[in-house]
């Protein structure tokens, strides 16, 4: 099969391309870093000849610094989504796989001991000032039980990045319906693993921690280090975009999947997983915290593993063990 791998430069694209290869498949690389920009129309309809399948990576990523990247996050991402769809229906493509993500959720799934399962609101930020972190049952104010995230729950993106990653699939959708194309969202955890770009207002947390071991310095760890997520490696990552495109999705609509290693675990056990594999300083625990951010979330990945037969096979502690020795994106 011939792929367009969009974003094929990046992080996860890398690892999807050499996936690709080692699968006998061929990849074609198409990155805005080599020129190539999904909101071209000409330039994504001169290489979809001869292509099978789109796998569309490319994004404006991480929480970014302010509002006013907002405009940018929208164009990337639904923008150049809408250009790339355009341009698959006019070539008569019919197969695409998005990187989807977990932001969609927003806060996890909970459950309060008198209400069952609750959907707590974003924090506030005088509880966050106050360093009261978890969410509290919107019905009575008790504590709740984080949960595992399953497919069909409600979106709830928060903040302009989890919006644009939403938009995404609803572009997606859209475009299935109207072509009887097939498309699968992988709705990716927190990805790490080789070549992750190092420590920028964009980045993912586990690049925040190494780049902070690789100066000297202790990882800071915000909020209290109890935030719940579910780290899974970029080969598993890239192994199931291969699955993906490898299965015979329904036609006509858009499939998501949530695509994480089913092994949570806390910020702060991940910032002392690395440190020590590091040989690095004990994690510090700051109480600092970012608006955008949600306390739990992590998946239930069984429909990817029962409908695609994926499973993920990078155990935690030696993917952080061979994390904190590899090489990071922008490392010299
Ligand atoms: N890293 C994670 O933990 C994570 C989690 C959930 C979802 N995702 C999604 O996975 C995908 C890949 O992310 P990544 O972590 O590898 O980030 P990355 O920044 O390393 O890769 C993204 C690539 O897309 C390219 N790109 C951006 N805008 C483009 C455009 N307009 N045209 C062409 N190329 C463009 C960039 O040059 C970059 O090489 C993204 O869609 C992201 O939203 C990542
Ligand atoms: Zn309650």
């Amino acid at each position: 099969m011939r792929v367009l791998v969009t974003g094929g430069a990046g992080f996860i694209g890398s690892h999807v391309v050499e996936a690709l290869t080692a699968r006998g498949h061929e990849a074609v690389v198409f990155d805005l870093c080599d020129g190539h920009d999904v909101r071209s129309p000409q330039a994504v309809a001169s290489m979809l000849p001869g292509v099978d399948a789109v796998c569309h990576q490319a994004a404006m990523v991480g929480l970014g610094t302010r509002f006013s990247d907002a405009a940018d996050y929208v164009s990337h991402n639904d923008l150049g989504t809408a250009v790339l769809l355009t341009a698959m229906a006019d070539a008569g493509l019919r197969r695409l796989v998005l990187a989807g993500s977990m932001v969609v959720y927003g806060e996890g799934s909970y459950a309060c001991e008198r209400h069952g399962p609750v959907r707590p609101g974003p924090r506030a930020v005088a509880d966050l000032d106050a360093g009261r972190f978890e969410p509290r049952c919107p019905d009575c104010g008790e504590k709740l039980m984080p949960g595992l995230v399953g497919e069909d729950a409600p979106v709830d993106p928060r903040n302009v990045y989890a919006t644009t990653k939403l938009t995404q699939e609803h572009l997606a959708a859209a475009w299935a319906r109207s072509t009887g194309g097939s498309a699968v969202s992988l709705r990716y955890h927190n990805v790490y693993g080789p070549r992750m770009p190092r420590d920028t207002p964009y980045a993912g947390v586990a690049s925040f921690f190494r780049s902070a071991l690789a100066r000297g310095e202790a990882p800071r760890v915000f909020e209290d280090g109890g935030q719940r997520r579910d780290f899974v490696h970029v080969r598993d990552v890239s192994a199931a975009n291969v699955a993906a495109l490898e299965s015979e999705p329904p036609e006509g609509s858009l499939t998501a999947y949530n695509t994480g290693s089913g092994d949570p675990h806390t910020v702060g056990e991940m910032a002392r997983a690395l440190a020590a594999a590091y040989g690095g300083p004990e994690p510090v625990v700051t109480g600092e915290y970012r608006l955008g951010d949600v306390r739990h979330i992590t998946a239930d990945s069984s429909r990817l593993r029962a409908g695609l037969g994926w499973k993920a096979d990078v155990e935690f502690t030696e993917g952080m063990r061979e994390f904190a020795t590899s090489k990071l994106r922008g490392e010299q």
